[in-house]
């Protein structure tokens, strides 16, 4: 077995190759967009871990990054729907543009939270940029102004995604075997 294919994993959504190639196409998308700018990229941990590094770059622009800590999931697979701020910026945002990275967005309460969190510093824009987006689920009035793929309501690990902390490292996307969370 190739030492990057899991057991548990039931399939392969995104390869390497299919990730390192739509982070190329957000960034150039980001550094059209901003090229006047200098953008705070605000990564949720931990999720967006590989995505931003990847992300940052893929940037042709000048940027910063930052990071917050929010939780919104237990140790299972479904969000509770009460967020907290972990660990907060540590710049401030005022008259900056801002664009917050996730990983994953699911029922966009997360987001939903952050955004109007980092509005009252009154930043000169926030967008967001995800690399996937679970459409079907979505709960809280949110979008993503970038994204890699839509994906279908199934739970998903790698590249930063986890389950119980697991497998943020395989570098693709996959989907996990029902049987690993449904004991
Ligand atoms: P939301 O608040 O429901 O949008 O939750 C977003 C967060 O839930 C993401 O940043 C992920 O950490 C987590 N999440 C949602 N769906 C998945 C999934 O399929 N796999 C792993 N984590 C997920
Ligand atoms: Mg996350």
């Amino acid at each position: 077995m190739n030492h990057c294919m899991n057991e548990n994993i039931e399939k392969i959504y995104y390869s390497e190759q299919e990730l390192a190639d739509v982070v190329r196409r957000v960034g150039a998308e980001i550094s059209r967009d901003y090229a006047d700018s200098e953008p705070v990229l605000v990564g949720i941990l931990k999720g967006s871990v590989v995505f931003m590094t990847d992300l940052m770059r893929a940037l042709t622009i000048p940027c910063s990054i930052d990071f917050m800590v929010v939780s919104s999931y237990g140790s299972g697979t479904k969000t509770s729907g009460v967020v907290q701020i972990l660990k907060d910026l540590n710049q401030p945002i005022e008259g900056k543009d801002v664009i917050l990275v996730e990983d994953i967005l699911d029922s966009g309460m997360t987001l939903a939270y952050v955004t109007r969190f980092l509005q009252a510093r009154n930043p000169k824009s926030i967008r967001v940029c995800t690399l996937l987006d679970k459409p079907a689920r979505r709960k809280a009035d949110i979008a993503a102004d970038y994204k890699g793929y839509d994906v279908p309501d199934e739970f998903i690990v790698g590249y930063g995604l986890d389950y119980n902390e697991q497998y943020r490292n395989l570098p693709y996307i996959g989907v996990l075997k029902r049987s690993v969370y449904e004991k």
